[in-house]
This record gives C-alpha cells, sequence and structure tokens, in this order.
C-alpha cells in the first residue's frame, strides 16, 4: 500500500481541476440528457445506458451495478489504482504543483497503517497457537472430534489451518501478551481476549472449541469462528466485527475458492463452514460460505468480481430457516438479478441436507448434476408459490396466478420474461397443452397492465415507512457533530463533505451549534489550535441560556462514542450518507405524491416521468444505504462526495 503524503490543498486543487466530464468522457461515449449525460456504464455489462453523468453534482453514478463516486474514484475504479496515484498523475496532467503533508500528518496516517498490520500479526500469530494446541494432548479430543465425526482427513486440516481454543481463561493471552509482549489493548482490538467486567484483567474470548480461520480474500487471517465440540451453545462462537473483519463483506474460504470460481465461471456460496470444507476437500472448490448470516449485497459484490458472466449459486439448507435466508438474499440483490447483471440460481438438496451431510453418502459428481439442474432463481420463486397449492379449483389459481404477475413484471429483460410467462403458463395448463396460449397471454396482459390506484398507496406506504426520518438525521448530524468537536484532524474533512454534498445540519439545536462554531472560528481566525472549541461552546452556552445538558452527549465521550472517534472516517462519509438519504426521500416522496396526482390514462408520459424519478431516487438511496452500512473500508478510498484525506 502506498503511503498517502500529498496535502489535503493540493488535492481540492486537483479535484477542483478534474472535470468529470473531462475526465469520464476520455473514456466513455456520453450523451446530452438534460442537464447530465449519459452513456453506457463502464463497469458492468449493459445494452441501454444506465450510467449518468452530472456536471452540477461533479459525479458519476450508474444506476444498473451502483459505482458511483467523483472523477477521482471513477479514475481510481476503472484503471485499479489507488488514491494516491491518481492525484499525482493528475496533477502531473494539470500541471499542479504537489504540496506534501506536514510530518506530524504523515506520522498519523503511518500509524493507522502500522495499526492493521499488527492486528494482521497478531491474528496470524494466534492462527498457529491454535493450530499448535491442536496437536497438543489437550487437543486430541478436538483432533478425533475432526478426523472422527466429521471425517476430516489431514490434508484438509493443513489446509484450512484449523486448530484448538484450550480450556484454560487465559492461555491465548498469556501467550501473546505476557510471552509475546503484545500491548493488550491491541489483542483486545484483535478480537480474541475480552476485558474483565471487573475491571483489570482479560480473558480469553475463545475457549475448548475447535478453531476455524477466517481470512480475507489475499489470504490474511481477520477472524476466526470456533464451534463447541459438544452441545454447548454457541455452537459457534465468532470473532466479532474489528477494525480487520467486516462481516457484511467476508466470505467464508473466498481466499481458497476465487480461482476456480474465476475458471469455472461461477461461484456457490453455501451457509455453514463446514459445507465450504467439505465441498473443497472434494473437490468442488468454487465455493464460499456466508458466515450465516445472510447473504448480504457487499458480500455478492466481492463475489462477482471473480466471475465473468455473475453466475451465483446459493444452496442455503432446504429447510425453514434455509429457505427464509434464501429469500433474504435474493432480496437483497434482486434488482440487480431482475436486470441481469446477476445469474443467480438456487440448489436446495433433496431431502434437505446441508453439503456437508450430502457428501458422506453421495460423491462431487452427483454434488455436480444438483448444480447443473439447479433452478434460476425466478424458477425457484414459482415453484416455490406452488407447494401446498392445488391449481384445480378456479380460486386458488387465479390467486397463484396473480402471484406470479407480481414476479414476472419485475423482470426487465424482455426475453427473459416471455421465458418465464411461458414457464408460468405451462405450470397453470397443468398438462393440457392447449390451453399453454391461453394462460400465456392472459399472462402477458396482466404483466403490461400499469399500476393501479390500489398498488401505487401500497408503493407509497412501503416508501414512507422505510425509515424514521428524524433518527436517522439526529444520529448522523450528532455523529458529526462529535467527531468535529473532538477531532479537530478531520474538521476540513467533514466542513468538505457537507459542502461538496451542498447539505447543511437540520435540526435546530445542531444548527444553534454550528453557527456558534462558525463565529468562535472566524473570531480565532488563524489561532485556531489554541481555541479549545468545547469549552467555548459552553461558554456560549452559558450566555445565551441555552441548556447545556442537551449538549453533554456531545461534549463528552463514553465508551461507545469513543468507538465513533476511532473510526472517524468512515462516520462521516456513512453519517454525510444518511443526511444525504432524508433529502432524497423528500425529493422522492414529492415525486410520488406527483405520481399519484397524475392520471396514468391521460397523461401517461408524465405519469411515466414521476415514476422515473421514484425509481431514480429509490435506486440513489439504495446506493446510499450501502455507503451507510459499509463500516470498515481500506484507509484509502475516496468516499463519495470527495471526502478526502483530512
Ligand atoms: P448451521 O447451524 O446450519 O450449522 O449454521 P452447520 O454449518 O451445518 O454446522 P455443523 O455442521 O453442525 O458444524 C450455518 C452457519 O451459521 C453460522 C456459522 O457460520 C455456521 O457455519 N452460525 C451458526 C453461527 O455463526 N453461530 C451459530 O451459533 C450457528
Ligand atoms: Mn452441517
Amino acid at each position: 500500500m502506498l503511503t498517502p503524503r500529498i496535502h489535503p490543498d493540493t488535492i481540492e486543487d486537483v479535484k477542483e481541476r478534474a472535470d468529470i466530464y473531462d475526465v469520464v468522457s476520455e473514456k466513455v461515449v456520453l450523451k446530452r440528457r438534460g442537464k447530465d449525460f449519459v452513456g453506457l456504464c463502464p463497469f458492468h455489462e449493459e445494452k441501454t445506458p444506465s450510467f449518468t453523468v452530472s456536471p452540477t453534482k461533479q459525479m458519476f453514478y450508474c444506476f444498473g451495478c451502483g459505482a458511483a463516486g467523483n472523477s477521482l474514484k471513477f479514475i481510481m475504479d476503472l484503471e485499479k489504482r489507488s488514491f494516491s496515484e491518481v492525484v499525482l498523475e493528475l496533477a502531473k496532467r494539470y500541471q499542479i504543483p504537489v504540496k506534501t503533508l506536514e510530518p506530524e500528518k504523515r506520522q498519523e496516517l503511518q500509524r493507522q497503517i502500522s495499526l492493521r498490520e499488527q492486528l494482521y500479526e497478531i491474528l496470524a500469530i494466534a492462527t498457529s497457537f491454535y493450530q499448535h494446541a491442536l496437536r497438543q494432548p489437550e487437543g486430541l479430543q478436538a483432533l478425533d472430534y475432526l478426523k472422527l465425526k466429521r471425517q476430516i482427513k489431514e490434508d484438509t486440516i493443513q489446509y484450512f489451518q484449523l486448530g484448538y481454543a484450550p480450556q484454560g481463561w487465559e492461555t491465548l493471552y498469556d501467550y501473546l501478551v505476557e510471552q509475546k509482549h503484545f500491548p493488550a489493548e491491541l489483542v483486545e482490538q484483535a478480537g480474541l481476549i475480552v476485558p474483565r467486567k471487573t475491571g483489570n484483567g482479560y480473558y480469553d474470548r475463545f475457549r475448548d472449541r475447535l478453531m476455524i480461520p477466517i481470512q480475507d480474500s489475499q489470504g490474511r487471517v481477520i477472524g476466526f469462528g470456533g464451534r463447541s465440540l459438544g452441545d454447548e451453545l454457541p455452537k459457534y462462537l465468532n470473532s466479532p466485527e474489528t477494525e480487520l473483519f467486516d462481516k457484511g463483506k467476508t466470505l467464508f474460504a473466498l481466499d481458497k475458492a476465487k480461482n476456480a470460481i474465476s475458471k469455472q465461471d461461477l461461484a456457490i456460496v453455501v451457509e455453514g463452514y463446514f459445507d465450504a470444507i467439505a465441498l473443497h476437500r472434494a473437490g468442488i472448490e468454487n465455493v464460499v460460505a456466508s458466515l450465516g448470516t445472510a447473504l448480504s449485497l457487499n458480500q455478492v459484490r466481492q463475489l462477482v468480481r471473480y466471475t465473468e458472466s455473475k453466475q451465483i449459486i446459493l444452496n442455503f439448507d432446504a429447510d425453514a430457516a434455509g429457505n427464509k435466508a434464501a429469500e433474504r438474499a435474493i432480496g437483497e440483490i434482486e434488482d440487480l438479478a431482475y436486470q441481469g447483471y446477476i445469474n443467480l440460481r438456487i440448489l436446495n438438496i433433496p431431502s434437505g441436507k446441508d453439503p456437508d451431510e450430502f457428501l458422506i453418502y453421495n460423491s462431487a459428481e452427483d454434488y455436480q448434476k444438483l448444480v447443473l439442474n439447479s433452478p434460476s432463481w425466478i424458477e425457484w420463486q414459482i415453484q416455490r408459490l406452488l407447494i401446498g397449492k392445488s391449481l384445480e379449483t378456479v380460486a386458488q389459481s387465479q390467486q397463484v396466478s396473480k402471484v406470479m404477475v407480481e414476479l414476472l413484471r419485475k423482470i426487465d429483460n424482455g426475453i427473459q420474461r416471455t421465458h418465464y410467462i411461458q414457464y408460468c403458463a405451462e405450470l397453470l395448463s397443468q398438462g393440457q397443452s392447449r390451453l399453454v396460449p391461453l394462460f400465456a397471454k392472459n399472462l402477458q396482459t396482466q404483466v403490461n397492465k400499469p399500476y393501479s390506484d390500489h398498488e401505487k398507496q401500497k408503493v407509497s406506504s412501503d416508501l414512507l415507512t422505510l425509515n424514521s426520518e428524524r433518527s436517522l438525521l439526529e444520529e448522523a448530524e450528532v455523529k458529526l457533530l462529535r467527531i468535529y468537536l473532538h477531532c479537530p484532524e478531520y474538521r476540513l474533512t467533514i466542513q468538505d463533505a457537507l459542502e461538496a454534498r451542498d447539505l447543511q445540519f437540520s435540526l435546530a439545536h445542531h444548527r444553534f451549534l454550528w453557527r456558534e462554531i462558525t463565529k468562535i472560528e472566524e473570531i480565532a481566525e488563524k489561532d485556531l489550535d489554541s481555541v479549545d472549541l468545547i469549552l467555548e461552546l459552553q461558554q456560549v452556552c452559558l450566555q445565551e441560556n441555552q441548556p447545556t445538558k442537551q449538549f453533554y452527549h456531545l461534549f463528552y465521550l463514553d465508551e461507545h462514542t469513543e468507538i465513533d472517534i476511532r473510526r472517524a472516517r468512515l462516520v462521516i462519509r456513512s453519517s454525510v450518507a444518511s443526511i444525504e438519504t432524508v433529502i432524497c426521500q423528500k425529493r422522492r416522496d414529492m415525486a410520488l405524491k406527483l405520481w399519484q396526482e397524475t392520471d396514468v390514462g391521460k397523461e401517461q408520459n408524465l405519469a411515466q416521468k414521476y415514476y422515473q424519478q421514484i425509481d431514480a431516487e429509490t435506486k440513489w438511496m439504495w446506493e446510499l444505504k450501502r455507503i451507510r452500512d459499509t463500516q470498515f473500508d481500506d484507509l484509502i478510498s475516496v468516499p463519495l462526495g470527495g471526502i478526502n484525506f483530512n
């Protein structure tokens, strides 16, 4: 990783100079559409343009794949280059003099980078420690469990670096802190030890468990799953989220699967660690596990980077929980799937087994057969509609076909839609082939029908309950203010971020505080470093008769709010996205209101225009949600809206 040493002034100059249209139009053919430009997205395959460049916002965004950012981000993503590289190259191109950061700031950046390096080191050493313990007398029971109960052979144990966490309360602690002299705080930050409630000392998080290292896509250990050897609960204890371990973004065994995924142009996602291990052992290596949570959009993004044609198969358990997980995963990614950006299939193993259990009595070839025959996710959903329904009664048949229509009308691709209409018609006709065209025609008509007033109402209530606006705002504004007050080094970042997106504090008491901050800063002018902003504000509150109590939680940190301070950069980014979400929501509600007032029959174009706007705002909110959900990211990444280093 390149150490960024570029002065924020230089970054600002470059950002100002590198016009989004200039930069993008070098790579993408752009056509004007109103204030904006559109073209075919360079980040994913598409036939109709959904990639938009906005000169007023100095942003690009793609409604298809969700790519978005400023001109720097565009080059970084397209050419896979680091932030600093891109800034330096553009500075050269536009002949902007390059200033570097003063040493203290450089040190701070260096410190953050080396924190991550140290955590990697600690986790690597812990992995060896657990591996070693598995080979000691104390680890015998765990080793037996692996070999006898789970039928796992020596080479697989080595390959997955499986280990054993001994029974004592402080064995790992003693090893890492007492013997190896790692600071206890760091070992805690790696997620391996937990501070005692009494306030002094730590104990090992994992005790008497089989240890499964979880690695990032480059093979570095970032966390662990620990399985109990008996019936103790929880069955699996996992590392907490840390600076390195982001569950929503991690896929177990991706490091070992990525080559096979590329080669076979297909990724299989299973639920459990042992499912992935069993499949790899059987020679099916294009397999990752989702860490037990529902598959998230972020995980899917990680995955599809390796498959050209974006083929994913979800193999979740066929029980109620597994089906629910599959449905949740579908919900997460259905927008991409409906538009054909992801080619999603669902594999359920007959008899409700998980892959690990299946492979005990079946061969890899048997599993491959299931893979080949797995239905597309739409087919899977349609089949599920029919479970427990008899199509013989008119009422049930009508009800099923109504739900089918809802599914079908979401499919963007015309050819696909026709295909599935045919498929549904065949199901509905129940073997009476002369009825198929009739059903097909009927479905076709329904699918093409515009939304009725009743359905409009439904969309509207969905949107309005989407989130509670005020609490989102409140939280985001509080976080920004808190970081502003406690971290002088991020003040410029926050100011820039708000300015770049043209955002303001909207809650009255926050606006008051922000106004006062601005005043204090103006008075202090150059001498800002010597001003204690919090102290000054407290005095202002007293003078203005403002209840200081209201601001206590901003002025003083506690253990929860300190975490935000430690992740300031990420918190700033997600808070800014939250504030923008609320604005976006307002715009969308407005479009929605107009849409509802429009007579679809008479003013079709207008209705369509409003609908498109609702759609666009929804997608943008979705992208903002992604940003809000991203808790960790590489240190060198340019957040939306051009937040930069300090
Ligand atoms: P399952 O309960 O389906 O178990 O959890 P499994 O993988 O078949 O486990 P074995 O075969 O009994 O060992 C699926 C995944 O959900 C997560 C784990 O990642 C697990 O592999 N999980 C499950 C947890 O994180 N915690 C739990 O307590 C249970
Ligand atoms: Mn299992």
